[in-house]
């Protein structure tokens, strides 16, 4: 498919990338190897997203509660990661060419410091460009980028910065991860599991959703073609009639 063949495109998709684990466990291989084949999936969907047309895009890596993992498999996770951020910035003049700016959302305490510096760099090599925001959600949980949000605001009240009364929606807005960037309109969550898991919950007040049974490392362009064309038929009301 290609980006004219929708009538509506949502501005920002938000995709949960579960059931690497699974995936594994019904052909025998450890979890770690569910995580390599997620992580090839992950670079064929968000490319794929970006040739559509798809301007907004955030893919769910880390939760922050997924430390409660045993710790080989944490690491596992955290060291493919490591292998996409030095791909990506040997990538980089491809990835320019193709106008992606890439964004790390979550909280950098708890990531290695090696990890935290090629990010920093990434996103800073990136920052001009505007054609796909491509953000990875690590470390991240929703609840606690609200609090952050929320302890900013209250240092900036604390410090006569901000009246109370000014506080705004936007003043909300403006402190989370992902900024000016418009709200979720589409999240897809595959693997069977209909919960929101602690993602984006401010920004998907609105979203639609898309669930699948199919497991991510499983998970292909025709998968995403699917939730798009779902996503063309919903009669969004944001409350109204
Ligand atoms: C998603 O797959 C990857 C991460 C949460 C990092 P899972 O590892 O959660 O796979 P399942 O849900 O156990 O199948
Ligand atoms: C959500 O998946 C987190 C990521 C995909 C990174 P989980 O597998 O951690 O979610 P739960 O535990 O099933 O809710
Ligand atoms: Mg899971």
């Amino acid at each position: 498919m290609t980006g004219s063949d929708f009538t509506v495109l949502p501005r920002h998709v938000a995709v949960i990338m579960d059931g690497n684990g699974r995936w594994a466990k019904q052909r025998g291989l450890s979890r770690s190897e569910g995580h390599i084949e997620g992580a090839k999936t992950f670079r064929r969907i968000g490319e794929y997203a970006g040739d559509l047309g798809i301007k907004h895009i955030t893919f769910y890596a880390f939760s922050t509660e997924n430390w409660a993992r045993p710790q080989q498999e944490v690491a596992a996770i955290m060291h493919l990661f490591g292998d996409y951020l030095n791909e990506a910035y040997d990538r980089l003049e491809e990835n320019r060419a193709k106008g992606i700016r890439l964004r790390f959302i979550g909280d950098r305490n708890g990531i290695s410091k090696e990890l935290c510096g090629l990010m920093d760099t990434l996103e800073g090599l990136t920052a001009d460009m505007d054609k796909v925001n491509l953000n990875i959600a690590i470390n991240y949980g929703g609840q606690q980028e609200i609090t952050h949000a929320v302890q900013s605001i209250a240092a900036d009240v604390k410090a006569g910065l901000l009246r109370p009364e000014d506080i705004t929606k936007e003043t909300i807005e403006a402190r989370l991860y992902t900024g000016e960037q418009p709200p979720v309109d589409l999240m897809i969550r595959p693997s069977g599991e209909q919960r929101i898991s602690n993602f984006l919950l401010w920004q998907s007040a609105y979203a639609e959703f898309w669930y699948s049974d199919v497991l991510w490392p499983d998970f292909t362009e025709r998968h995403f073609d699917e939730a798009l064309k779902a996503y063309e038929k919903r009669n969004r009301r944001f409350g109204g009639i």
